[in-house]
């Protein structure tokens, strides 16, 4: 018999291919998220499951496994599997790093700018009909040429955020946990520098650590406080790590210039007042949705799983595991 491998959700056909000899695949192609109650099901009767980083799994599902020997979440984040759990129970976690970082960097470029020179608002206000010629006060916005670019955690995405902001001669600020090899920040031509010096400096703000004890919430009131009114922040990471009610009321009472958020902390809710805030850019969670990255990273969740069929140590585990 083959082994079960279940899909929670929809995944790239060239992944699917690839898993499809190897196994008995089981596939939800519905587009909606799996309930609880049926991942429970998934992870009881499969050898592998292959997650969206919105399927929570946690204790109460893990321990319905029987003979479960990996969950491969399609992502780079893995805050929604109890991974402590997992492990001690002998159940692999993989991750997707590696393969998304260029296009994140991408779309986070793409907010700064969108942010800044209000891209979205002009473009309503010129299909509305509404651009009835030029005028020197219309939707004036901020440079990003040689602004001051605050990068808080510099791994793979926010290095390569980094090396975007050299064409825009800015000065590179980054915070982090541990500070990087004086090499690295060499190429990067980054300044190593507090949290707290970051946010009083910086004119762009940028996210890029991970959901964690120590990040959750790290961005609320009173780091807002100490950023410049002209500043403004853009978050493409996970929605906890900040206080999306402070920053709303931060934007509404003009205490910072803008914002541009791809993930919310109760994602996909939206907080009270964000649709009505022309200085906040709203995206849906697609910091990685190009064509090529979704299938670089569905290729590799597909390697994953087929490693632990074979009984071998799968090609990325979650860093929390021993290598
Ligand atoms: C990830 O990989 O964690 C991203 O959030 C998906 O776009």
């Amino acid at each position: 018999m083959k082994p079960i491998v279940t899909v929670t959700n929809i995944f790239p056909q060239a992944a699917l291919d690839k898993l499809a000899p190897e196994c008995d695949l089981k596939t939800n192609d519905s587009g909606v998220s799996s309930t609880a109650e049926e991942l429970g099901r998934m992870v009881s009767e499969s050898d592998a499951v292959i997650s969206y980083l919105t399927d929570k799994i946690g204790r109460d599902i893990i321990d319905q496994s029987t003979k479960l020997k990996i969950i491969a979440n399609y992502g780079a984040g893995f805050n929604n599997i109890d991974v402590n759990y997992a492990s001690e129970r002998g159940i692999w976690v993989t991750n997707t790093p590696s393969v998304l970082h260029e296009t994140t960097a991408d779309l986070t470029w793409a907010m700064i700018l969108g942010a800044a020179r209000r891209i979205v608002p002009a473009d309503r206000f010129t299909r509305e009909g509404k651009f009835k010629g030029w005028s020197a006060k219309m939707f004036l916005g901020g440079d990003v040429y040689g602004k001051t670019l605050g990068v808080i955690g510099c791994g793979e995405i926010g290095r390569s955020v980094v090396r975007r902001a050299s064409g825009f001669n800015m000065r590179v600020l980054y915070h982090q946990r541990n500070r990087l090899p004086e090499e690295e920040e060499r190429m990067l031509n980054a300044e190593f520098i507090s949290l707290d010096q970051l946010l009083r400096e910086s004119d762009f703000i940028t996210l890029h650590v991970p959901l964690t004890d120590e990040t959750e919430y790290m961005i609320g009131n009173d780091e807002i406080a100490l950023m410049k009114k002209t500043a403004y922040l853009i978050h493409t990471a996970r929605g906890k790590v900040i206080d999306d009610y402070a920053l709303v009321a931060a934007l509404k009472e003009g205490r910072l210039a803008g914002a541009a958020l791809d993930v919310y902390e109760d994602e996909p809710e939206l907080t009270e007042g964000m649709t009505e805030l022309d200085n906040l850019l709203l995206l849906p969670h697609i910091g990685s949705a190009s064509f090529e990255t979704r299938d670089r990273m569905a290729l590799l969740v597909a390697d994953n799983v087929l490693d632990a069929l074979v009984g071998k140590t799968p090609r990325t585990l979650v860093p929390s595991y021993p290598k």
